[in-house]
């Protein structure tokens, strides 16, 4: 198992490229499932191991996989020939779900290991069932999976009420409308940009979609789809991680290929902590350059995760680094996950003055963390494990970095470019 070895205390400071979003890539993946004709993605985080165990399970469907250079993936399924996602596949990644709506609208009918619970929540899928249910499918659960099929004509368009918003659930709801017959009205959807990717995608491939990016999608739902090219757009998730390295590493960093206009939540909580946050000029999808400047000791600010456009739980774990050398106390409250705070322990671990109580975490600043042997629970949590090491004193171990490895791509490369001493050994 692969270690970070991190000498922190060293300024952050220099220009980083931010790669392909994860979680806009594994729903675009899965939904080549619905055409036979090829789909081709390029800017897709290839590199990363959610992206390579996609590919796997779309392979054990029948799912022709090429991985080019420089980020480009060819996804052709001329022919499903199974309709089962096998546990270990899904046990490993959560996203598998989402194969879900493509296969059932493809085929009629889907076998889907039930996800089950990880380390951040009990996380259901009873809301992508119910969707699937509005869309005329019938739904039982046997031996651990979810076995959905559908009347014999197919999917038939209906309404979705989502009583919760829920990005996955969106996702599988947009897919398998895709090819039900007639019109699908989504409800209290989701509004994350990896949907309004989603949305985009399937347009691409001849889907009439609109609303996207509200909370009301309607889908024409059509026979037959096409092929398309797709570009993956960069990862907001990466992106800011990296700007909290910036404000954590007291440096001057500039980001390229940076999707600002879905970080403004971020953005807005950097500057209100005394950060220096300023755009170049931007695509028309929001996309480019971004230099965050931190000279000074970050000031703690208070944060409540929510459903986008609100502050990501995909963030929270990194900027509870930054606020535990912040200066002052900062009150966090997580609202999507109820187990989101593994990662308090071993900051604490690390010197930092954290108190956990229900869903609000109290982090009051202290002037330095010291390095430690520290362990990495999921994601996000290994991500902020590595922004305290930057400024931790002495040298600080995160064991575990496969939790890393599934949603960062050659982050110890980017963040050594950018002046930190990390370095990946096996153990
Ligand atoms: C969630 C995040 C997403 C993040 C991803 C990975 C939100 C709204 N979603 O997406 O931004 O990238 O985790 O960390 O921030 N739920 C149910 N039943 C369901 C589905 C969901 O009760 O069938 C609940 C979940 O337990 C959770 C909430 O709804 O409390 C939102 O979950 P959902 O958006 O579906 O999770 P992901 O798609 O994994």
């Amino acid at each position: 198992m692969d270690i970070f070895r991190i000498q922190g205390g060293r300024p952050i400071s220099g220009t980083v490229r931010v790669s392909g979003a994860k979680n806009a890539a594994l729903p675009l993946m899965s939904a080549t499932l619905l055409t036979e004709q090829p789909i081709r993605f390029v800017g897709a985080p290839t590199r990363l191991v959610d992206v390579q165990t996609m590919g796997r399970l779309l392979v054990s469907l029948g799912t022709e996989f090429t991985e080019r250079r420089g980020g480009e993936l060819v996804l052709t399924t001329p022919n499903v020939e199974e309709t089962t996602a096998a546990y270990d596949l899904v046990r490993t990644m959560r996203a598998s779900v989402l194969v879900l709506g493509p296969l059932l609208a493809r085929c009629g009918q889907a076998r889907v290991s039930m996800p089950g619970g990880c380390a951040i929540g009990s996380r259901p899928v009873d809301l992508h069932l119910k969707a699937m249910e509005a869309l005329g499918a019938r739904i039982d659960v046997e031996a651990g999976y979810v076995v959905a099929r559908t009347p014999p004509g197919g999917l038939v368009g209906g309404r979705v009420v989502f009583e919760k918003i829920t990005v996955g659930g969106t996702e599988n709801a947009l897919t398998a409308a895709a090819l039900a017959k007639g019109e699908t009205v989504i409800e209290n959807a989701a509004r994350e940009p990896e949907i309004v990717a989603l949305a985009q995608l399937l347009r691409t491939m001849g889907v009439e979609i609109e609303g996207e990016g509200t909370h009301r999608i309607l889908v024409q739902g059509q026979d037959r789809l096409e092929g398309c090219r797709f570009e993956v757009p960069p990862d907001r998730i990466e992106a800011g991680t990296l700007m909290c390295a910036g404000a954590i590493g007291r440096g001057s960093l500039t980001l390229t290929n940076c999707p600002v206009a879905h970080l403004e939540a971020l953005v807005e909580k950097l500057r209100e902590a005394d950060c220096r946050v300023h755009t170049g000029s931007l695509s028309s999808e929001g996309i480019g350059e971004l230099t965050i400047e931190a000279p000074f000791r970050p000031r703690a600010v208070d944060v409540m995760t929510g459903e986008y456009p609100g502050f990501p739980t995909d963030m929270q774990a990194q900027l509870m680094a930054v606020m535990s050398v912040a200066q002052g106390r900062s009150m966090m409250t997580e609202r999507i996950f109820e187990n989101r705070y593994l990662h308090a322990s071993e900051l604490i671990r690390m010197g930092a003055d954290i108190h956990l109580e229900g869903r609000t975490a109290t982090v009051r600043g202290v002037e330095r963390l010291s390095g430690a042997p520290v362990t990495a629970s999921d994601l996000r949590a290994s991500a902020s494990l590595v922004l305290a090491g930057l400024v931790a004193q002495g040298e600080t171990v995160v064991r575990r970095i496969y939790h890393l490895d599934r949603g960062y791509e050659n982050l110890e490369i980017k963040l050594t470019k950018l002046g930190a001493m990390v370095s990946r050994e096996s153990e």
